[in-house]
């Protein structure tokens, strides 16, 4: 199957998909990389391993609808089967969740429902959780509302500051997303 991956900043989830399909757990290829970012690290990740990308400015469109027009199109030229979001920092709208219905997931770094949003892993932090965790989930037009799909807890030590939160999550993320792809792909 033909993935795109979603993405406007580092790209460590890109990076952990990619490295899974060379070793050869996640059967599927990454056939474009998109990006609202045009400077965006995620980019200079995916020429570097040689694959197609589809960079877009949102402000030289008139709406969201325009650019995800455009969106849509490089995807079906790309023929891709599955959208897999990963740290895209929009809401999907319409145009592209239409095209693409029951074949969007994101990847969000909280047990979901809590901490929907920007900066989750701050936001459980400052709350003081002692859990929690990843979510990965289909896409729908709320943020982060999606049916889940897969979790898996966190625990915040005592002693754990927030980046050493975030490098515990991040390492999370990058053994479920590819692995969760991997069963979706199956079904
Ligand atoms: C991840 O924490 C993901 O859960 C969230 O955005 C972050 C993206 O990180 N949606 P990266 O660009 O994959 O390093």
């Amino acid at each position: 199957k033909k993935l795109a991956v979603f993405a406007s900043g580092t790209g460590s989830n890109f990076i952990a998909i990619q490295e899974a399909i060379e070793q050869g757990t996640l059967d599927a290829t990454i056939a474009l990389v998109v990006s609202d970012v045009p400077t965006s690290a995620v980019i200079e990740k995916a020429k570097k391993k040689g694959l197609k990308t589809f960079v877009f400015n949102p402000q030289s469109y008139s709406d969201k609808e325009a650019f995800e027009t455009e969106i849509v199109e490089a995807l079906s030229e790309a023929k891709v089967d599955w959208v897999i979001l990963a740290g895209y920092m929009r809401l999907v709208g319409p145009t592209l969740l239409s095209a693409y219905e029951g074949k969007i997931v994101n990847i969000h770094p909280s047990l979901l429902p809590s901490f929907k949003g920007l900066d989750a892993i701050g936001q459980a932090f400052d709350a003081g959780v002692k859990i929690t965790g990843v979510t990965i989930h289909f896409v729908d037009e709320g943020m982060d509302t999606g049916r889940i799909i897969a979790q898996e807890a966190v625990t915040v030590k005592n002693s754990s500051t927030r980046v050493a939160l975030q490098k515990d999550i991040q390492a999370v993320e990058h053994r479920l997303y590819p692995e969760t792809i991997n069963y979706l792909l199956q079904q």
